[in-house]
């Protein structure tokens, strides 16, 4: 995974290097969420959120300007997104935990959801469409079970439910030249031209809702940060297309069990906990995952851990240990070599275990209401 020592790269497809997300915010040129941001959200939601607490979402673009309308009685839509390109893990999560939290506190704003098959299609050399189509349902489960509600949540397949995207897609398409693509997304010549095309798509569910309803509405995206080239595509054509340009709430990447520096990798079986994994196997990734720890236990009671490094600890401040107290004490007890890993572990294993055995048994029942959140009840709204 990413070396410290490499440059930096954050495109959608890319990530490699020590990321700097200082430096992401000044060259993608967005803002930092600051107290005073912060503090509107709060009085908004009536309650603090740990992702924002411990800025785990920490960057925007135009988050105060959909609040000025909100507060105007302008409500907004939601637009988040996966890549099913693999199993889901907890990693993947988190971001939907938050939207969720964003959704509900803000009275169950609408969310479209969207599950880029086409894209991974694209850009995976070896994946079919048969598999793709495996593993969008798979996802799709993994998106029900984190508990939005249907009434007011859309999950959009991109290549079963492209009939309600083409005409918005062809027309942000056209307004996008391959120059510009190519230098906001790193395009190479030897890319497939679906890849190239891919950008349109991305764009339509933050048009899609003022398009189906004729009326103009504020789209907050909720994202990896890596995601913003995207964005400043869809906000470059936005109003040439008579929309608003939509804002989003930006995240850091979540380590993977293996490696806390840099963005959780799919691709690395053990480094990550699926949703899917077995107790045992979820535990053994746990008491398998890098810290920050000495070689020895003795190095330890004497000189401390890191826990700045440590994906375990990652995990604590960003889902599994919301009490701050609790928190600073663990923090204490690491660095000062009280706790050695093992035992702080132990500590996670139960939390997390808990966390699979209620999303796992959620997700065989949303295997009985997918149809339920299926965009494709937005046809029946669609007046052409
Ligand atoms: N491109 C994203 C991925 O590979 C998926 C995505 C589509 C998305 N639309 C989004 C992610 C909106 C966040 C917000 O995972």
């Amino acid at each position: 995974m990413s070396k410290d020592n490499e440059e930096m790269v954050v495109t959608p497809w890319e990530t490699r290097g020590k990321i700097d997300y200082d430096r992401l915010i000044q060259e993608f040129g967005t803002s930092r969420i600051d107290e005073k941001l912060l503090k509107r959200i709060y009085k908004i939601t009536g309650e603090k959120h740990i992702m924002l607490e411990r800025e785990l979402f920490f960057s925007h673009r135009d988050i105060d300007w959909v609040l000025d309308e909100y507060e105007k009685g302008n409500k907004f839509v939601i637009y988040t997104g996966r890549g099913p390109s693999g199993g889901v893990h907890i990693g993947h999560m988190v971001p939907w935990i938050f939207t969720k939290w964003w959704q509900d506190k803000f009275d169950g704003t609408r969310l479209y959801f969207q599950l880029t098959n086409d894209e991974k299609f694209w850009f995976e050399p070896d994946l079919s469409i048969e598999k793709v189509r495996e593993l969008t349902y798979e996802n799709a489960l993994d998106v029900i079970a984190t508990g939005f509600e249907p009434e007011n949540t859309y999950i959009i397949q991109d290549i079963e439910h492209i009939d309600l995207m083409y005409e918005i897609a062809i027309q942000v398409a056209k307004k996008i030249t391959f120059s510009t693509a190519r230098s906001v997304f790193g395009f190479e010549n030897s890319m497939n031209i679906g890849g190239i095309f891919y950008p349109a798509i991305q764009a339509v569910p933050a048009f899609l809702h003022s398009w189906i309803y004729g009326k103009k509405t504020p789209c907050i995206i909720p994202c990896a940060i890596d995601q913003d080239p995207h964005w400043r595509t869809t906000r470059d054509v936005a109003e040439k297309l008579g929309y608003y340009k939509p804002a989003s709430i930006q995240n850091k990447f979540l380590p993977g069990l293996q490696d806390a520096s840099g963005k959780m990798s799919s691709s690395q079986e053990m480094s990550a906990v699926y949703t899917t994994d077995t107790p045992k196997k979820a535990k053994k990734k746990v008491m398998a995952a890098f810290t920050g720890g000495r070689d020895t236990a003795d190095e330890q009671r004497k000189l401390g851990a890191n826990p700045d490094i440590c994906s375990v600890f990652k995990y604590y401040t960003f889902l599994f240990m919301p009490d701050d107290k609790e928190l600073d004490n663990l923090e204490k007890q690491c660095r000062s070599g009280e706790i050695l890993c093992g035992e702080c572990k132990q500590i996670l294993a139960p939390r997390m275990l808990e966390f699979l055995e209620k999303h796992q048994a959620a997700r065989e029942e949303a295997k009985e209401r997918i149809h339920e959140y299926s965009a494709a009840r937005l046809r029946d709204d669609i007046r052409r």
